[in-house]
C-alpha cells in the first residue's frame, strides 16, 4: 500500500504556480525523500500533503493527495493532521514544558495513554526511537532549554512519534544541526520505517543517499523524476537530476 499518492498536485500562491502537476507514489514503511534546490517547492509540497496549506492566505490547490488511500482534500483537516507527525527545520520544543511533557503532551491530549504507567512507557519508547533516551533519562523534568540544538531536534522527533502517527513528514530536520546529531537522526529514521512511513525533505544529495528508499527530485515546482533511490543515485534519467547530485546546482 502507498502511504502517500500525489496526482497532478498543483499549488498556486498569490496567483503564482509553485507546484506544477506533481505526481508520485510513496510506498508505506519506507523513507521517501523529496530532494531539490532552495525554492523548488519542497516545503509547499509537505504543507499540501498535511493541509497546513489551508492556513496560507491566497493558496489554491488542485489535483489529488491520498494518504493510505484516503483523499486528503475531502477529509476533515484536523483528523488528517492528527494522523501525521511533522518535524520542522528549526527545533521548536514547547519552552515551558519539561522534556517529559514535551513528549507526553500529544499522547495525553489524544487519549492514547490511559494511565501514568502507559504514558511513561510511550515517552520512553519515543525518546529511545529518537535516539535521545540515554542522554535525558536522568533529567526528564528539566526544561528543553538545557538541551543542545541537536538534542532539541531529537526531542521534537520524539514528540512527533509519541502520538503514533502513520505518516511522518520531516522538513530539512538536520539543516541546522551538527554532523553527529545528523547521523543520529538519520539512524533513527532508518530504524523507524517498520513502524511509520516517512517523507523526508532535504536539499542534501548525500543525506538522500544515506537514508532513502525512494527519491523524488523536485525542480522549479515539478517532479523531474522519481523512483528507487539506488536507481536514481546510480543512473539518473534526467541531466538536471545528474547535475543536482553532482552538486553543480
Ligand atoms: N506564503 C507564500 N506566499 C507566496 N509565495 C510563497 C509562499 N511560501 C513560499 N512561497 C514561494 O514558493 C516557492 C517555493 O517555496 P518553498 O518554501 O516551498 O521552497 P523550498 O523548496 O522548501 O525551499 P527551501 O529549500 O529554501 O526551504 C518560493 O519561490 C517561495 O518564494
Ligand atoms: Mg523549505
Amino acid at each position: 500500500m502507498n502511504a502517500v499518492e500525489a496526482e497532478c498536485l498543483t499549488v498556486h500562491l498569490r496567483g503564482r504556480k509553485i507546484l506544477d502537476c506533481v505526481s508520485f507514489n510513496a510506498p508505506s514503511n519506507s523513507v521517501f525523500t523529496i530532494m531539490g534546490p532552495s525554492g523548488s517547492g519542497k516545503s509547499t509540497l509537505l504543507r499540501a500533503i498535511n493541509r497546513l496549506i489551508d492556513l496560507v492566505p491566497y493558496a489554491r490547490v488542485e489535483g489529488k493527495v491520498r494518504i493510505f488511500g484516503e483523499d486528503v482534500y475531502s477529509s476533515d483537516p484536523y483528523v488528517i493532521r492528527r494522523s501525521i507527525g511533522m518535524v520542522f527545520q528549526e527545533p521548536n520544543p514547547f519552552p515551558h514544558l519539561s522534556i517529559y511533557d514535551n513528549v507526553a503532551i500529544g499522547a495525553r491530549l489524544n487519549g492514547i495513554a490511559r494511565s501514568r504507567e502507559e504514558l511513561d512507557k510511550i515517552v520512553e519508547w519515543a525518546l529511545r526511537k529518537a535516539m535521545l533516551w540515554d542522554e535525558v533519562k536522568d533529567r526528564l523534568h528539566d526544561p528543553p532549554s538545557k538541551l543542545s540544538g541537536g538534542q532539541k531536534q531529537r526531542l521534537c522527533l520524539a514528540r512527533a512519534l509519541a502520538v503514533k502517527p502513520k505518516l511522518l513528514l520531516l522538513d530539512e530536520p538536520t539543516a541546522n544541526i551538527d554532523p553527529s546529531n545528523t547521523r543520529r537522526i538519520e539512524e533513527s529514521l532508518r530504524s523507524l520505517k517498520e513502524e511509520v512511513s516517512i517523507i523526508l525533505v532535504t536539499h542534501s544529495p548525500s543525506q538522500a543517499a544515506r537514508v532513502s528508499d525512494y527519491i523524488a527530485f523536485l525542480y522549479m515546482g515539478r517532479v523531474v523524476e522519481w523512483g528507487s533511490a539506488s536507481k536514481m543515485l546510480e543512473s539518473p534519467e534526467n541531466s538536471l537530476t545528474e547535475r543536482f547530485l553532482k552538486g553543480e546546482m
